[in-house]
């Protein structure tokens, strides 16, 4: 096997043999390795880094050019698990494949790690990360892609992926596994996600799967909770110790199922001075009365616990929270909250904790 960067395997060892008759015609379809100019055909790695490019471009068509009409493309796997596993043959197999996969998944991005050339044979170990549709479950595994190039065209494709991690992911949300899950986390935040100020734990009652969703993963990939973040902090462990993705999911299914709770107010503020700042400031993302806006990925804030939201509002300030590059929504807060005088803040908390 040979690394990418080097000539394929036929050309190398050719040039390294005794030169026949037979073999200076060999030499010559072996392109830039036997000095001329151009290949006849491309190499096979080349085919396979356009397939690459072309997957990125979201080229459909450029990527069943680039098969065999009686390409045998294969995706290991249970088809009763993975829609999209099995034996696809020609190129209209493979353009079925393809619609199979945009059907069940979304977000898809994919990344090569490396080319092993062997002969006719391209061997890619990789990644791929993607969203399923139907469960909003989401996977980052490891794969090995395996092609066999003749004459400039795909004629096999095999497909070795982290099946269990995929198929965990096609699995809905289940209420009665997340309730088994949630036992981990009713110390801090209640029997009945209600909160416990008293260990700075939230309400977490009225957020939706959705922003629950949202927050474990952030937590889970340390884009929210530093180690400057006291509170934060706590919850990375606690995120990181759920089975998988799917134990994200399960809990904030079984937790966006119990009822609501209302925190009570604190009197940080005067209502009545926070109502027009609310109004100019807070309003167009959280609603009029502050009961959310799921498609702008904002939460509910009048059930919340006040004096929970009054750290929440000083750490976008300072960058605690929503200074990740990678915490889209946290950077959203963060630049809302920085023209508000701390007087202001808590005045709209109060303001908050009246509707
Ligand atoms: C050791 C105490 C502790 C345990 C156990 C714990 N949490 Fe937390 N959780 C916290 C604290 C403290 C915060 C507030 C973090 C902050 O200030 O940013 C928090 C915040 C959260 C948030 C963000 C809420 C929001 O409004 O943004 C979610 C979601 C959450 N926890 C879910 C869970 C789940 C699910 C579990 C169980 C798997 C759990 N927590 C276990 C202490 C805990
Ligand atoms: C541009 C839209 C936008 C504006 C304007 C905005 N917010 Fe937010 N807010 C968000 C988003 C999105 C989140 C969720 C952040 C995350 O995912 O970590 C959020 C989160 C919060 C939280 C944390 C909730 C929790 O459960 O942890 C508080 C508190 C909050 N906002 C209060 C306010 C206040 C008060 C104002 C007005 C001064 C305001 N927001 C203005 C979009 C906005």
């Amino acid at each position: 096997m040979t690394a990418s960067r080097t000539a394929p395997l036929r050309c190398a060892s050719l040039t390294a043999r005794r030169v026949t008759a037979t073999l200076l015609v060999a030499l010559s379809l072996c392109g830039a390795a036997a000095g001329s100019p151009r290949p006849s055909t491309p190499r096979p790695i080349s085919v396979v880094k356009a397939l690459y490019a072309a997957f990125d471009r979201g080229d459909l068509k450029t990527v069943v050019s680039l098969v065999a009409k009686n390409v045998v493309w294969i995706q290991y796997g249970p088809s009763r698990l993975l829609p999209f596993a099995g034996v696809f043959h020609g190129r209209s197999g493979v353009a079925y494949f393809f619609k199979l996969v945009d059907q069940n998944l979304k977000d898809v991005h994919a990344g090569q790690r490396e080319y092993i050339v062997s002969g006719n044979r391209v061997i890619v170990p990789g990644w791929e990360d993607s969203v399923v549709r139907s469960t909003g479950g989401h996977y980052h595994v490891n794969n090995v892609h395996i092609f066999t190039v003749v004459n400039g065209k795909i004629t096999r494709f095999e497909e070795y992926i982290d099946n269990a991690d995929i198929a965990a992911a096609f699995k809905p949300a289940s209420v009665a596994r997340g309730e088994a899950l949630f036992t981990t986390c009713a110390g801090c935040h209640g029997d009945s996600a209600q909160g416990r100020p008293a260990m700075h734990a939230p309400n977490l009652t009225g957020l939706g799967s959705a922003y629950l969703l949202r927050e474990l993963r952030k937590f889970r990939a340390g884009i929210r909770g530093n180690a400057s973040d006291t509170y934060g902090f706590m919850m990375i462990g606690r995120a990181r110790a759920l089975p998988g993705d799917r134990g994200l999911r399960d809990v904030a299914a079984y937790i966006a199922s119990l009822p609501l709770h209302q925190s009570p107010p604190s009197p940080l503020g005067n209502p009545e001075h926070g109502r027009g700042l609310y109004a100019t400031h807070c309003a167009a993302c959280h609603g009029a009365h502050a009961e959310g806006n799921p498609s702008l990925g904002a939460p509910p804030l009048r059930q919340q616990d006040e004096v929970y939201m009054w750290t929440q509002l000083t750490h976008f300030r300072s960058g605690i929270r929503g200074s990740n590059a990678a915490d889209t929504e946290g950077k959203q807060m963060a630049a809302a909250v920085k023209p508000l005088r701390p007087r202001e803040l808590k005045d709209i908390l109060a303001f908050i904790k009246s509707q």
